[in-house]
């Protein structure tokens, strides 16, 4: 599971500042709103969040009580007043039916077993017609120059190992499906493409080198122990890594955007109740 080790809390904030106008352009709450922030970590995305959206109340959630610390501390040294913290499991959420009016997930999908039931809680905490919007990866759509077998393989390594810890890391192809079937409605996709080159250095090392080839260098000790590559190859895909990053090197990757809203009951207010 990302989100814990200092090393990974590092690695998820370069993430979040290096993509920050890509998960957090045209997300924006309007005053007096509430949104719940699921599976926030140690803040990264929080403070992105709330900066864009100083009049919404946030209330932000996670399983790590460490991370809520850290996540505590990082949105107080950013000076925001909107965020208040909670410890909780998005499988039990501890909030009455309809309470929020939006809500917010990154990169957390990937890590369960059953996003789907994990969606379903969401969906009754969110009120009827209340918006949900999801930014989830997909480690199948990183293409790269010079391309190479070993830096393919080492993906797929990381890619397998989350499987085999119940996740799925090719969840951003799945997401409408995902999102239609556990009962939202307008459910909208975009991809966000993510292309680095030399010319756009911020890109380079917030993305190629700081985001993507630590996430697959930080699962390499569990590759080589479980026997999916040897050190030799697996340390030739990660060489290859970071050649990518070099002046003539060129990462591509995409993450999707999802937004929704809880489908409006047929039995409330409105043209529906005339129904017979
Ligand atoms: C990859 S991190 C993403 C953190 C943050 N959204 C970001 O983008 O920086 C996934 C987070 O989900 C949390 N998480 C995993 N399973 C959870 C669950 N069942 N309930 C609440 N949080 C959970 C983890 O503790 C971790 O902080």
């Amino acid at each position: 599971m990302h989100g814990y080790s200092g090393r990974e809390s590092e690695r998820l904030t370069d993430q979040a500042n290096a993509l920050a106008t890509l998960v957090h352009g045209g997300v924006f709450f309007p005053a007096g709103d509430s949104v719940l922030e699921l599976g926030c970590g140690v803040g990264s995305q929080t403070v992105h969040l709330a900066a864009r959206s100083p009049r919404a109340r946030i209330v932000s959630v996670d399983l790590s009580e460490d991370s809520l610390q850290a996540a505590r501390k990082r949105v107080e040294a950013a000076g925001l007043d909107n965020v208040s913290f909670l410890q909780a499991d998005v499988h039990r959420l501890p909030f009455t039916d309809s309470g929020f009016d939006h809500a917010f997930v990154c990169f957390l999908l990937e890590h369960l077993r059953e996003p789907c039931a994990a969606l379903a809680e969401l969906r009754r905490v969110l009120r009827p017609g209340g918006s949900l919007t999801v930014v989830e990866g997909d480690h199948g759509s990183a293409y790269f120059h010079p391309d190479s077998a070993h830096a393919r393989r080492a993906i797929s390594c990381l890619v397998e190992l989350q499987a085999r810890a119940g996740g799925d890391s090719l969840i951003g192809r799945r997401l409408y499906p995902l999102l239609t079937s556990s009962g939202f409605a307008q459910v909208r996709v975009e991809p966000l493409m993510v292309y680095a080159d030399s010319s756009r250095p911020h890109l380079v090392d917030g993305f190629t080198r700081r985001t993507f080839t630590a996430m697959v260098e930080g699962v390499g000790e569990e590759a080589l122990s479980s026997g999916l590559m040897s050190r030799e190859d697996w340390e030739r895909g990660i060489a290859d890594l970071r050649r990518t990053a070099e002046a003539d090197g060129v990462f591509c990757y995409t993450f999707f955007r999802a937004r929704a809203r809880r489908r409006r009951s047929r039995t409330g207010p409105g043209p529906a109740r005339a129904r017979p």
